[in-house]
């Protein structure tokens, strides 16, 4: 059975009972919606902890457009199925008034790493990213958390601020869960067409297209970028936001790739935008 809670204060009370027989509590933040990339996050946790928090929480300090945020959907009575089905210990499900009782007035920042990729199009979203997950680990003090590679610079980002920040809670990165084409499992893709779900695939073979150059020795990062380009057709509807080479933990550009590098897209396919990278190394010769 899922135990589900609503406010800080029951959340408290109830994870300081389970603390006193878990040896381990699992967190696995979302915004809900959740679907097979979730799962994989919470099986994880399973598999490590003896206790597993899933938060459900949209929340508003990393939202850039209010329209976004109203648009955002929400599915709470499906989740709390999933959290059952994935054996789900615990469900953490805040409004916004118990997560946010006074207007919230202080943010992380998150520096340089929020500079590029969607950091450099979405104004404020990492650190109010950065905030909702330090006051989720405030909250419900696990020792093990849990975040998807798909977001490659939000788990960036968060294992820079645990470790700058000295929180005593280990960061796992979870592999990306992807449809059979290759498009990775997210809320948005919910609102794509029957069309546009065909175009959406374009980002993952760029994606492929950059890993497949990078590893035969293409070092010119200019040229994987342009040549990945060639694999998105240029079709009505479809918008390239940014696709990047850049370094795997600083999250700056890189010009001659001699070491793994995070190659990140961000596509729009009419109103929505998929995001999806990959991580790749030179191998081959390089040329
Ligand atoms: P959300 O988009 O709901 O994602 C919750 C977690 O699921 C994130 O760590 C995300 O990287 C992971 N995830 C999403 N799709 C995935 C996929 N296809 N494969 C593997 N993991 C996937 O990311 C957020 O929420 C929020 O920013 C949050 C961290 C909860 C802070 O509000």
């Amino acid at each position: 059975m899922v135990h589900f809670v609503e406010t800080v204060g029951a959340l408290d009370a109830w994870l300081t009972s389970v603390r006193a027989s878990a040896a381990s509590v699992g967190l696995v933040p979302t915004m809900g919606v959740l679907h097979a990339g979730h799962e994989a996050l919470i099986e994880q946790a399973r598999r490590d902890c003896e206790h597993v928090v899933v938060s459900i929480f949209v929340n508003p300090l990393q939202f850039d457009r209010e329209d976004d945020l109203r648009r955002y959907p929400r599915l709470i009575e499906a989740d709390l199925e999933t959290c059952r089905r994935v054996s789900v210990d615990t469900a953490f499900v805040p409004s916004q008034t118990e997560m946010y009782p006074n207007k919230p007035t202080t943010r992380i920042s998150v520096g340089p790493l929020g500079d590029h990729l969607c950091g450099a199009h979405r104004q404020g979203h990492f650190e109010g990213v950065a905030t909702v997950v330090a006051k989720l680990f405030n909250i419900v003090r696990p020792q093990r958390a849990y975040f998807g590679e798909k977001d490659a610079q939000q788990l960036a980002i968060i294992r820079r601020m645990t470790a700058d920040l000295s929180v005593p809670i280990l960061i796992i990165g979870v592999p990306t869960v992807r449809e059979a084409d290759g498009l990775a499992l997210s809320s948005r893709n919910r609102h794509l067409s029957l069309g546009e779900r065909q175009q959406a695939s374009a980002l993952f073979r760029a994606l492929e297209e950059a890993r497949r150059l990078i590893e035969g020795g293409t070092v010119e990062a200019g040229s994987v970028v342009r040549q990945a380009l060639e694999q998105i057709p240029r079709e009505v509807g479809l918008r390239v936001e940014y696709l990047e080479v850049v370094d795997p933990d600083e999250l700056q550009p890189v010009e001659r790739i001699g070491g793994p590098v995070l190659v990140a897209g961000a596509l729009w396919v009419g109103d929505t935008k998929l995001i999806d990278n990959v991580v790749c190394e030179p191998t081959g010769q390089q040329s």
